[in-house]
């Protein structure tokens, strides 16, 4: 394969280039590194989830500052007086600050509005959203508050703030309202629902208006930036100039764009070769009695867009069309649980359950269990090496804005081999074309897709596999900064500075 068009070191030259003078400041509500205290002992982790995946190694190569609430345990031990610490622990490289929330806000604006409201809105999984008046207002404090911090981070010198996701819709327009030289980028990592459902949200307007405080509004693909501009148009009245992705608010426009955001592939690729996951994937198959099967995987959080219960009838389905594979193929689920707070997350994790006991109590044998289901905090090392190991992976979301799992496995197949099975309910499908599309609804013909995957002949297998690659390759994690921090620097407002060809 050819060297990838973006790399650390380019995209490093390009920010320091492009930034100059700016300070550069990401904010986001989950913190990228999260300490712990057991028996008194710190220790730290990396959350599952795309924005720190896809961030983290971004703000490695770029420097600069993390604003994010300090949700860990430990993490106010590990902090300085000012609430600031250098990340990555091992080898620092950037200014990571925290920002504290009571259990009251944390409930009113995490809990409730952000994830009961916002997350169902965006995602086709119906499941209701509940607006409350009480979390809407917790959430708009706990904006304020993240303004605040910011501010005191920016201390009057010119910045580009990059905001993360769906928790801090509101930041924009009060950053912008401080101080309206302060240049506001924001990504949505989750899908833009349409019109018709976007409406029922009770603060609809308001919302549009905080994120139209940015210079710069990315979605993953074209159709989440479509119904964001037609939400602007038909809530607010906005003018939207569809030719240039512009949508003008208040007299000040904002480029709506897609980037559709990726993996450090390189890193992911070198890590699946080295031999630490060599030897962890050899432990694990001997201590799961995995020698001579054939292996799935699902690697996700515990969440109900991602269709895991919908995953487990498909591979129940499998066993039942294809008896000849019970007892040679096995299915790992691994999972990390998520927001166990909210009933509808509890409810998914019993769903999980029965379905799992279906399956296992049919097919399984003594104490040997076709679906092995381990939500757990997994370390890293072993997430890599059921990647290496896993003959396919399965990605059955019913609706994601990108799904990085799924680039992740392509990553990590230097091997050139290995099935994806993907939903198309997922950004990644726009791009992963080679990978087995199934919708997971169609549990007959998710069982027939996995049939596929596990009979399918290396050759196939391989020419798909390295089709996969390359575009995942190509279009990087430093690929999609690099053409994120372009258009946030060169933009909108900004236009009246020379471009500067890279
Ligand atoms: C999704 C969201 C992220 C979030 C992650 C994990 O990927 O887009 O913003 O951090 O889920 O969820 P959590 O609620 O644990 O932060």
């Amino acid at each position: 394969m050819g060297e990838p068009t973006w790399t650390r070191e380019k995209l490093q030259l390009l920010v320091q280039r492009e930034i100059g003078d700016y300070k550069l400041i990401v904010v986001s509500n989950r913190q990228p590194y999260v300490h712990d205290l057991i028996g008194g002992e710190l220790s730290y982790a990396s959350p599952a989830g795309g924005v720190t995946t896809a961030i983290d190694p971004l703000m490695q190569e770029c420097g600069g500052t993390w604003v994010a609430f300090g949700g860990g345990r430990g993490d106010w031990l590990a902090v300085d007086e000012t609430n600031r610490i250098q990340v990555p622990p091992d080898d620092p490289s950037y200014t990571l600050k925290l920002v504290w929330l009571s259990e009251h806000q944390q409930q009113g604006y995490y809990y409730g509005f952000s994830n009961e409201g916002l997350w169902p809105l965006c995602h086709n999984a119906f499941i209701e959203p509940t607006f409350k008046t009480s979390d809407w207002e917790m959430y708009r404090e706990v904006n304020r508050e993240f303004a605040t911090q910011v501010l005191d981070e920016i201390d009057g010198r010119p910045a580009a703030v990059f905001t993360q996701d769906y928790h801090l819709a509101l930041l924009p327009r009060l950053l912008r309202e401080a101080d309206p030289d302060i240049i506001t980028g924001q990504f949505w990592h989750i899908p833009w629902p349409t019109y018709e459902i976007f409406r029922i949200c009770p603060w609809a307007d308001e919302l549009l208006d905080g994120l139209l405080g940015n210079d710069l509004l990315g979605f993953h693909i074209g159709d989440h930036c479509d119904n964001f501009m037609e939400a602007a148009a038909r809530v607010l009245g906005s003018q939207v100039h569809d030719e240039y992705n512009l949508v003008y608010h208040k007299e000040d426009p904002t480029l709506v764009r897609q980037f559709p955001i990726s993996v450090d592939f390189e890193g992911i690729s070198l890590e699946s070769q080295s031999p630490e996951v060599a030897a962890e994937a050899e432990s694990l198959i001997e201590k799961m009695g995995l020698e001579d099967k054939i292996i799935g995987l699902g690697i996700d959080r515990i969440d109900y867009t991602k269709g895991i219960p919908h995953r487990i009838r498909a591979f129940g389905r499998f066993l039942e069309k294809y008896p000849q594979y019970i007892g040679k193929v096995v299915f790992i689920q691994a999972g990390v649980m998520s927001r166990t707070d909210i009933g509808a997350y509890q409810l998914l994790a019993e769903q999980v359950d029965e379905e799992l006991e279906k399956v296992n109590s049919r097919f399984g044998m003594g104490d040997w269990a076709p679906i092995m289901y381990l939500p757990d905090d997994l370390p890293a090392v072993t997430l890599a090496a059921f990647r290496r190991m896993a003959h396919f992976c399965v990605v059955s979301s019913l609706h994601d804005g990108m799904n990085l799992v799924a680039k992740e496995y392509v990553a990590s197949r230097f091997d050139e081999d290995g099935v994806l099975i993907l939903s198309p309910f997922t950004g990644a499908a726009s791009e992963l074309t080679d990978a087995v599309i199934v919708n997971p609804y169609a549990t007959d013909d998710f069982a027939d897709a996995i049939c596929e995957a596990v009979e399918m002949p290396y050759e196939m297998r391989h020419e798909r596999m390295v089709g996969m690659r390359s575009v995942v390759e190509e279009n990087n994690i430093y690929n999609w900064a690099a053409r994120l921090f372009v258009d946030l620097m060169q933009g909108t407002r900004r236009s009246r500075r020379p471009i500067r060809s890279f």
